[in-house]
């Protein structure tokens, strides 16, 4: 089992992840290492865009407002303010990195800005409809530039090292580095570093329907929370309004810049109202609603007229206009032979963005020493109840680069890690039962669709609990005993992320932003976050 040391390690490759470690490789040796490809995390996928403020008539308070109405106040102000304020320039520098915003299509306007639901203003700067694969080409070649960063592939992270780990126990809980599985021995790697960066995406897998990769599994929320880590907001999932309804294609966004461009939402035809707009009678901002508003309009109309899915249209727009804003779509649509020029798009909420998680402060520090974390296996206090459209790319930018500085400017105080103790590969002999870990994996999700989705109530809830427990202990009893595998490492993390979900969702006894209940449908009056400590 090799062990090797580095200045810092990073786990995770995607926006957050990259970032840093650009930053970090100004003065230090960085190792950055993803679970599958390189390009394999929700960054690849992001279609809008980021937002900024850019526009002379928009404002820094604007853009407050629009994010701290969209948490539903559950938002650290600090926090909003910092991030909205770091965004211009953010952009500047991924546009001297190379990703080729679209530039602006009238008089004086350098990019092309387009709306996104509970954006006041037109703020956000994109790459056509597919921002998040230009971002991630870009951060790629930058660091395959750099000697001084080693991209590796294929190493999925099983459990922070710490100093429970060190061949002498200190029990101050500073954190070393990772274990990790290398997928291409078989066996199990020791990276140890001055400082450790989690930067390991969302949970979205944690649900039967998401728009996330088949990688995001929570891994980083799971392993800071068994390390030590307190995390927060753990109930705030965000559904995304529109994915497509397809039988064969289950997790394909339709970006909402669609609705920023004038789509509309129809009930499809053959039922009372069909084909015509709802969203008008849930809110005044109509399509342009912040999304838990939109997401559970959707998922009321589906369930009191029994459809399985309402309709985006933008076919009342020129036909090259829709081409030109959306070409992706445009494209992998009509391979499914819909033809957005001319036809609505069949559409569902799925869930999207995982709002809650490990708690940092604005330097991207944890609770644990050596510990940070950027992205979207964070709770930052940027996104509070629900997050607002286009901020998410935007925090992983603004706190890859917050933890790399800190680590810089803190290098010379930072320890050395001390001798660890190798994983203990002796204790672990083969499963045979492949099948049943497949099996609890669909179970989960099937469960957390069902039981822990846009509507919820008490008993469902507790129905979830239980099933969680059986789960758990079953789970537990596999790792104890049988030779680690990927899919093995990530269901435990489901199971995890899960547990923590619930376990939230039932302390929260009102409804606000993303996590609305039947039991308790009132907002009280004051916004008081859901922090779990282990
Ligand atoms: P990711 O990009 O998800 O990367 C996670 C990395 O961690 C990967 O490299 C993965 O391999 C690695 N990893 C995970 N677990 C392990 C492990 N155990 N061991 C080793 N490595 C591990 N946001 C916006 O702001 N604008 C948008 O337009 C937008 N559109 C979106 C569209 C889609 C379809 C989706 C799914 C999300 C979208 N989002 C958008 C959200 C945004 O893309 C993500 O929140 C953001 O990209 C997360 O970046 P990240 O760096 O935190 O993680
Ligand atoms: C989208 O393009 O609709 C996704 C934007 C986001 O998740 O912020």
């Amino acid at each position: 089992m090799p062990t090797t040391t580095h200045d810092v390690v990073i786990i995770g490759s995607g926006a957050a992840g990259l970032t840093a470690a650009i930053n970090l490789a100004q003065d230090r040796k960085v190792i950055v290492l993803a679970k599958g490809a390189l390009d394999g995390g929700s960054t690849n996928w992001a279609q809008g865009g980021i937002a900024a403020v850019l526009d002379a008539g928009d404002s820094f308070d604007a853009h407050v407002e629009d994010t701290m109405i969209a948490g539903a106040g559950l938002n650290n102000r600090e926090t909003v303010e910092f991030v909205v304020s770091e965004a211009p320039a953010v952009i500047e520098r991924l546009a001297a990195l190379g990703v080729p915003f679209n530039a602006g299509e009238d008089f004086g306007e350098r990019w092309h800005l387009t709306r996104e639901g509970g954006h006041s203003h037109r703020r956000i700067v994109h790459v056509d409809d597919a921002t998040g694969h230009a971002v991630q080409v870009a951060l790629l070649k930058a660091a395959r530039a750099n000697p001084n960063i080693t991209l590796v592939e294929d190493l999925i992270a099983i459990d922070l090292i710490t100093s429970r780990h060190g061949e002498k126990y200190s029990g101050d809980g500073h954190v070393w580095g990772v274990y990790a599985f290398n997928k291409r021995t078989k066996h199990v790697d020791a990276l140890l570093g001055k400082a450790t960066i989690l930067c390991t995406g969302g949970a979205g897998r944690t649900y039967l329907f998401s728009t996330a990769p088949r990688g995001a599994t929570g891994d980083g929320i799971a392993m800071a929370w068994r390390a030590g880590c307190r995390v927060s907001n753990m109930e705030m999932n965000q559904f995304h309004p529109t994915c497509l309804y397809n039988l064969e294609v289950k997790n394909f966004l339709i970006t909402e810049a669609v609705r920023g461009e004038g789509g509309h939402l129809k009930l499809p035809p053959g039922v009372p109202g069909g084909g015509e707009r709802f969203m008008p009678r849930f809110d005044p901002r109509a399509e342009l609603a912040p999304r838990d508003i939109v997401a559970r309009a959707i998922d009321h109309e589906i369930k009191r007229l029994g459809l399985d899915y309402v309709h985006l249209d933008i076919s009342h727009k020129p036909p090259e206009f829709v081409r030109h804003h959306f070409p992706t779509i445009h494209a992998r649509l009509l391979d499914l032979d819909i033809d957005i020029t001319k036809e609505p798009i069949p559409v569902v909420p799925a869930q999207h963005y995982t709002c809650g998680g490990v708690v940092i402060d604005l330097d991207g520090r944890t609770d644990l020493p050596g510990l940070y974390a950027a992205g979207e296996v964070t709770e930052s206090g940027l996104h509070g109840a629900n997050r607002l459209a286009s901020n998410s790319l935007l925090e992983c930018f603004v706190f890859g680069e917050a933890a790399a500085k800190h680590i810089r400017a803190r290098w010379d105080e930072l320890p050395s890690p001390p001798p660890i103790r190798p994983w203990d590969e002796s204790r672990v002999t083969n499963s045979d039962e492949e099948v049943i870990v497949q099996h609890n994996w669909k179970e989960i999700r099937r469960f957390m669709w069902d039981y822990v989705g846009i509507v919820r109530t008490t008993k469902r809830l507790e129905r979830a609990q239980h099933r969680v427990a059986l789960l758990a202990q079953e789970v537990d009893d596999y790792y104890g005993n049988f030779r680690v595998t990927p899919d093995l490492i990530e269901l435990r993390n489901l199971l995890e992320v899960a547990r923590l979900v619930v376990r939230s969702a039932l302390h929260r006894k009102e409804s606000r932003g993303l996590h609305y209940t039947l039991d308790y449908p009132d907002m009280l009056p004051q916004a008081v976050d859901t922090v779990l400590a282990p």
